[in-house]
Protein backbone atom coordinates (compact mmCIF):
# COMPACT_ATOMS: atom_id res chain seq x y z
CA UNK A 1 0.00 0.00 0.00
CA UNK A 2 1.46 3.83 -0.81
CA UNK A 3 2.43 5.90 2.47
CA UNK A 4 -0.43 7.83 2.89
CA UNK A 5 -0.16 11.74 1.89
CA UNK A 6 0.83 14.01 5.08
CA UNK A 7 -0.47 17.07 5.63
CA UNK A 8 0.29 19.15 8.56
CA UNK A 9 -2.16 22.03 9.39
CA UNK A 10 -1.14 25.21 10.66
CA UNK A 11 -3.27 26.58 13.67
CA UNK A 12 -3.99 30.23 14.10
CA UNK A 13 -4.52 32.10 11.15
CA UNK A 14 -5.22 29.23 9.11
CA UNK A 15 -7.96 27.11 10.72
CA UNK A 16 -8.39 29.93 12.94
CA UNK A 17 -9.61 33.14 12.82
CA UNK A 18 -7.11 35.16 15.11
CA UNK A 19 -9.43 38.30 14.18
CA UNK A 20 -12.50 36.30 15.65
CA UNK A 21 -11.06 37.49 18.86
CA UNK A 22 -11.88 41.00 18.50
CA UNK A 23 -15.53 40.06 19.26
CA UNK A 24 -14.38 39.58 23.03
CA UNK A 25 -12.42 42.45 23.12
CA UNK A 26 -15.41 44.55 21.89
CA UNK A 27 -16.89 43.78 25.26
CA UNK A 28 -14.32 45.57 27.39
CA UNK A 29 -12.94 47.80 24.71
CA UNK A 30 -15.89 48.85 22.66
CA UNK A 31 -16.01 48.19 18.84
CA UNK A 32 -13.99 51.20 17.84
CA UNK A 33 -10.65 49.98 19.15
CA UNK A 34 -11.28 46.64 19.45
CA UNK A 35 -10.28 45.39 15.98
CA UNK A 36 -7.42 47.51 15.29
CA UNK A 37 -6.15 46.09 18.81
CA UNK A 38 -7.02 42.24 17.72
CA UNK A 39 -4.25 42.77 15.18
CA UNK A 40 -1.42 44.95 16.76
CA UNK A 41 -1.99 41.57 19.52
CA UNK A 42 -1.65 39.49 16.65
CA UNK A 43 1.60 41.02 15.10
CA UNK A 44 3.43 41.24 19.01
CA UNK A 45 2.35 37.64 19.03
CA UNK A 46 4.30 36.39 16.08
CA UNK A 47 7.27 39.11 16.51
CA UNK A 48 7.62 37.78 20.09
CA UNK A 49 8.26 34.36 19.10
CA UNK A 50 11.01 35.64 16.16
CA UNK A 51 12.47 38.00 18.67
CA UNK A 52 12.82 34.74 21.03
CA UNK A 53 14.43 32.80 18.36
CA UNK A 54 16.54 34.90 17.76
CA UNK A 55 17.90 34.99 21.25
CA UNK A 56 17.56 31.70 21.97
CA UNK A 57 15.56 32.46 24.60
CA UNK A 58 11.61 30.36 25.49
CA UNK A 59 8.68 31.46 26.73
CA UNK A 60 5.80 29.26 25.65
CA UNK A 61 3.03 30.49 23.33
CA UNK A 62 0.59 31.72 26.10
CA UNK A 63 2.83 33.64 28.25
CA UNK A 64 3.81 35.34 24.63
CA UNK A 65 -0.52 35.35 24.09
CA UNK A 66 -0.27 37.08 26.85
CA UNK A 67 2.59 39.78 27.04
CA UNK A 68 1.70 40.17 23.69
CA UNK A 69 -2.03 41.30 24.44
CA UNK A 70 -0.56 43.65 27.33
CA UNK A 71 2.04 45.28 24.67
CA UNK A 72 -0.83 45.88 22.51
CA UNK A 73 -2.91 47.42 25.19
CA UNK A 74 -0.62 49.80 26.64
CA UNK A 75 0.41 50.95 23.36
CA UNK A 76 -3.06 51.84 22.13
CA UNK A 77 -3.61 53.38 26.09
CA UNK A 78 -6.00 50.91 26.93
CA UNK A 79 -6.18 48.98 30.56
CA UNK A 80 -8.08 45.82 31.32
CA UNK A 81 -8.73 44.58 34.30
CA UNK A 82 -6.63 41.65 35.02
CA UNK A 83 -9.62 39.20 34.99
CA UNK A 84 -10.19 40.57 31.76
CA UNK A 85 -7.39 39.66 30.79
CA UNK A 86 -7.38 36.14 31.63
CA UNK A 87 -10.85 35.72 29.68
CA UNK A 88 -9.52 36.85 26.53
CA UNK A 89 -6.54 34.59 26.86
CA UNK A 90 -9.61 31.61 28.15
CA UNK A 91 -10.95 32.99 24.61
CA UNK A 92 -7.94 32.34 22.53
CA UNK A 93 -9.29 28.30 22.95
CA UNK A 94 -12.30 28.82 21.31
CA UNK A 95 -11.55 31.31 18.36
CA UNK A 96 -13.79 30.55 15.53
CA UNK A 97 -12.61 29.08 12.32
CA UNK A 98 -12.72 29.82 8.92
CA UNK A 99 -15.98 29.38 6.65
CA UNK A 100 -14.28 26.80 4.08
CA UNK A 101 -12.49 24.99 6.97
CA UNK A 102 -15.48 22.73 8.20
CA UNK A 103 -16.27 21.92 4.22
CA UNK A 104 -12.01 21.11 4.08
CA UNK A 105 -11.80 18.95 6.92
CA UNK A 106 -14.67 17.15 5.57
CA UNK A 107 -12.96 16.54 2.02
CA UNK A 108 -10.14 15.08 4.16
CA UNK A 109 -11.87 12.86 6.02
CA UNK A 110 -13.25 10.84 3.24
CA UNK A 111 -9.85 10.71 1.81
CA UNK A 112 -7.99 7.71 2.99
CA UNK A 113 -4.66 8.45 1.46
CA UNK A 114 -4.48 11.74 3.16
CA UNK A 115 -2.85 11.81 7.14
CA UNK A 116 -3.91 14.91 8.77
CA UNK A 117 -1.50 16.85 11.81
CA UNK A 118 -1.76 19.85 13.13
CA UNK A 119 1.50 22.03 13.63
CA UNK A 120 1.50 24.84 15.53
CA UNK A 121 3.38 27.48 18.05
CA UNK A 122 0.50 26.95 20.81
CA UNK A 123 1.19 25.02 23.84
CA UNK A 124 -0.36 21.38 24.11
CA UNK A 125 -2.96 23.09 25.82
CA UNK A 126 -4.10 25.74 23.68
CA UNK A 127 -3.88 22.68 21.05
CA UNK A 128 -6.34 20.38 22.74
CA UNK A 129 -8.44 22.76 23.78
CA UNK A 130 -8.89 24.00 20.73
CA UNK A 131 -9.15 21.21 18.47
CA UNK A 132 -11.00 19.29 21.17
CA UNK A 133 -12.93 20.96 22.78
CA UNK A 134 -14.21 24.52 20.86
CA UNK A 135 -17.30 24.27 19.27
CA UNK A 136 -16.13 24.84 15.63
CA UNK A 137 -13.30 22.25 15.25
CA UNK A 138 -13.79 19.48 18.11
CA UNK A 139 -16.43 17.90 15.60
CA UNK A 140 -13.72 17.91 13.41
CA UNK A 141 -11.23 16.69 15.79
CA UNK A 142 -10.71 12.84 15.02
CA UNK A 143 -9.27 13.46 11.80
CA UNK A 144 -6.19 14.71 13.14
CA UNK A 145 -4.04 11.52 13.90
CA UNK A 146 -1.14 14.03 16.15
CA UNK A 147 -1.31 17.79 17.62
CA UNK A 148 2.46 18.46 17.40
CA UNK A 149 3.81 21.68 18.86
CA UNK A 150 6.84 23.62 19.00
CA UNK A 151 6.86 23.51 22.58
CA UNK A 152 8.50 19.99 22.82
CA UNK A 153 11.53 21.58 21.61
CA UNK A 154 10.94 25.19 22.65
CA UNK A 155 11.96 26.86 19.59
CA UNK A 156 8.91 28.80 17.41
CA UNK A 157 8.41 28.75 13.59
CA UNK A 158 10.29 29.32 11.35
CA UNK A 159 13.24 27.91 12.84
CA UNK A 160 13.87 24.93 10.35
CA UNK A 161 14.47 22.43 13.47
CA UNK A 162 10.41 23.34 13.95
CA UNK A 163 9.60 21.32 10.80
CA UNK A 164 12.39 18.60 11.31
CA UNK A 165 10.58 17.99 14.71
CA UNK A 166 7.11 17.89 12.54
CA UNK A 167 8.66 15.47 10.49
CA UNK A 168 10.24 13.48 13.34
CA UNK A 169 6.49 13.12 14.86
CA UNK A 170 5.04 11.51 11.63
CA UNK A 171 8.23 9.24 11.30
CA UNK A 172 9.50 10.78 7.84
CA UNK A 173 13.75 11.66 7.89
CA UNK A 174 15.21 14.60 7.00
CA UNK A 175 15.74 13.26 3.21
CA UNK A 176 12.01 12.66 2.98
CA UNK A 177 11.12 16.51 4.18
CA UNK A 178 9.44 16.71 0.57
CA UNK A 179 7.23 13.82 1.12
CA UNK A 180 5.29 16.41 4.07
CA UNK A 181 2.54 19.42 2.98
CA UNK A 182 2.57 22.10 4.92
CA UNK A 183 -1.05 23.89 4.94
CA UNK A 184 -0.87 27.77 6.09
CA UNK A 185 -1.98 31.24 5.62
CA UNK A 186 0.80 33.00 7.54
CA UNK A 187 3.36 33.74 4.26
CA UNK A 188 6.62 33.37 6.80
CA UNK A 189 5.30 29.41 7.42
CA UNK A 190 5.26 28.94 4.05
CA UNK A 191 9.05 30.43 3.52
CA UNK A 192 10.01 28.63 6.75
CA UNK A 193 8.75 24.97 5.46
CA UNK A 194 10.06 25.29 1.64
CA UNK A 195 13.44 26.33 3.50
CA UNK A 196 13.52 23.65 5.11
CA UNK A 197 12.73 21.30 2.42
CA UNK A 198 8.68 20.87 2.90
CA UNK A 199 6.22 21.55 -0.04
CA UNK A 200 3.79 23.61 1.39
CA UNK A 201 0.31 25.23 -0.04
CA UNK A 202 -0.32 29.16 0.86
CA UNK A 203 -3.92 29.58 1.63
CA UNK A 204 -4.48 33.51 0.33
CA UNK A 205 -8.05 33.69 1.03
CA UNK A 206 -7.74 37.22 0.47
CA UNK A 207 -6.89 36.79 -2.79
CA UNK A 208 -3.73 39.30 -2.51
CA UNK A 209 -1.24 37.07 -4.55
CA UNK A 210 2.21 36.36 -3.01
CA UNK A 211 4.20 39.28 -1.88
CA UNK A 212 6.64 37.85 0.43
CA UNK A 213 10.33 38.46 -0.33
CA UNK A 214 12.29 37.80 3.04
CA UNK A 215 13.63 34.87 0.84
CA UNK A 216 13.50 35.94 -2.90
CA UNK A 217 12.53 33.22 -4.75
CA UNK A 218 10.93 30.84 -2.11
CA UNK A 219 7.42 30.49 -2.97
CA UNK A 220 4.86 28.16 -2.43
CA UNK A 221 4.38 24.93 -4.09
CA UNK A 222 1.00 26.05 -4.65
CA UNK A 223 -1.93 28.55 -3.83
CA UNK A 224 -4.83 28.65 -2.76
CA UNK A 225 -7.63 31.01 -2.21
CA UNK A 226 -9.90 28.55 -0.16
CA UNK A 227 -9.00 25.72 1.95
CA UNK A 228 -11.29 23.26 -0.05
CA UNK A 229 -9.33 23.30 -2.79
CA UNK A 230 -6.11 21.71 -1.44
CA UNK A 231 -7.14 17.80 -1.54
CA UNK A 232 -7.30 18.10 -5.37
CA UNK A 233 -3.91 20.53 -5.46
CA UNK A 234 -1.93 17.84 -3.74
CA UNK A 235 -3.68 15.05 -6.30
CA UNK A 236 -2.13 17.33 -9.12
CA UNK A 237 1.41 17.53 -7.68
CA UNK A 238 1.58 14.37 -6.13
C1 LIG B 1 0.69 28.67 14.48
O1 LIG B 1 1.76 28.05 14.60
C2 LIG B 1 1.99 30.39 13.21
O2 LIG B 1 0.44 31.01 14.83
C3 LIG B 1 0.72 30.06 13.89
O3 LIG B 1 -0.39 28.15 14.81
Amino acid sequence: MADKIIVAFDMYGTLLSTDSISKQLEIYLGSDAAPSIATLWRRYQLEYTWRLNSMEQYEDFAAVTRNSLRHALNESGQQLKDTEIESLIKAYDSLHTFPDVGPALNRIANNSSIRAVIFSNGTKDMISNSVLRSADLSKHASIFSDLVTVDEIRKYKPSPITYQHVAKKVGKELSQMGEIWLVSSNPFDIVGARTAGMNAIWVDRAARGWQDAACPGIEPTAIVHSLEQIVTKINSKH
